[in-house]
């Protein structure tokens, strides 16, 4: 996280714990319909970048795709989404992830081998909350380590093309495996999100992309997002 932030997250972190004390414990569904109210103001921007990307891509043909999913809030965004402003379309959303958390370190993770184990899912849950919004026919669930479960996937689905992916495994091998495979999978104006580019925390990720630039940089245009703290960079496909 930047220093910018650091003083200003910690007041937040504190006064949130303070309120909730002073408020209690809420009905989950009351807390859902009135999210914005309760939503912090990065996390808010955090979604709408999400948003506007999804939007810029509407037009570009191929499903969408999640590596790394948690406990399933990102991946319900892009689906709802796709819900609002694709009704019609035919678009499915991927989800891959082992759901067992950080696991699959390398070298150029660096110090991220301290969080492992972090965001494990829950995925009964989130297949609970995928039929509550009746999302089943367009939410494609890959379980298992990347690694392992994508490779097949491609070699079986020949066809598949791609217009969104986002990679938030936070790791190097994991992202560095997605890029080489689906570069040839992704349509042209496609694009990669990264939600850990220039992120300290977990270098892998960013490693992992530079040196796919070196490659391929000149078929893909970087761009930056503006109003976010994660994502902060997207490379958009200008060639193949
Ligand atoms: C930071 S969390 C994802 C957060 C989620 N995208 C969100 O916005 O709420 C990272 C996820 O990546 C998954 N993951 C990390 N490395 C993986 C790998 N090699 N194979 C499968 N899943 C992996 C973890 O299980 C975890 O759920």
């Amino acid at each position: 996280m930047s220093a910018k932030f650091q003083r200003l997250d910690q007041r937040y972190f504190d006064a949130r714990k303070e309120l909730s004390k002073r408020v209690g414990t809420r009905e989950l569904w009351s807390l859902i319909d009135q999210w914005p109210l309760y939503c912090g103001i990065a996390n808010l921007g955090r979604y709408l970048a999400v948003s506007d990307i999804l939007r810029q891509t509407l037009e570009v043909p191929g499903d969408v795709v999640e590596f790394g999913s948690w406990r399933g809030a990102n991946l319900m965004l892009l689906a709802k989404l796709l819900r609002i402003f694709d009704p019609h379309g035919c678009k499915r959303v991927h989800c891959f992830d082992s759901f067992k958390g950080l696991t699959e370190f390398a070298p150029e993770d660096g110090q991220a081998t301290q969080f492992s184990g972090l965001y494990k899912g829950a995925l009964d849950e989130l297949k609970a909350v995928i039929e509550l919004y009746e999302l089943q026919d367009e939410i494609e669930i890959h379980q298992g380590v990347i690694e392992s479960s994508l490779p097949p996937f491609i070699e079986a689905q020949k066809e598949a093309s791609f217009s969104f992916i986002y990679c938030d495994t936070d790791l190097y091998k994991s992202t560095k495996l997605i890029l080489e495979l689906l570069h040839p999978r992704l349509s042209k104006h496609g694009v990669f999100v990264f939600d850990e580019w220039n992120y300290k925390d977990y270098p892998g990720e960013t490693v992992a992309a530079k040196e796919f630039l070196e490659t391929y940089g000149d078929k893909y245009e970087v761009m930056h997002v503006r109003h976010a703290r994660q994502p902060t960079m997207y490379l958009r496909k200008l060639s193949y």
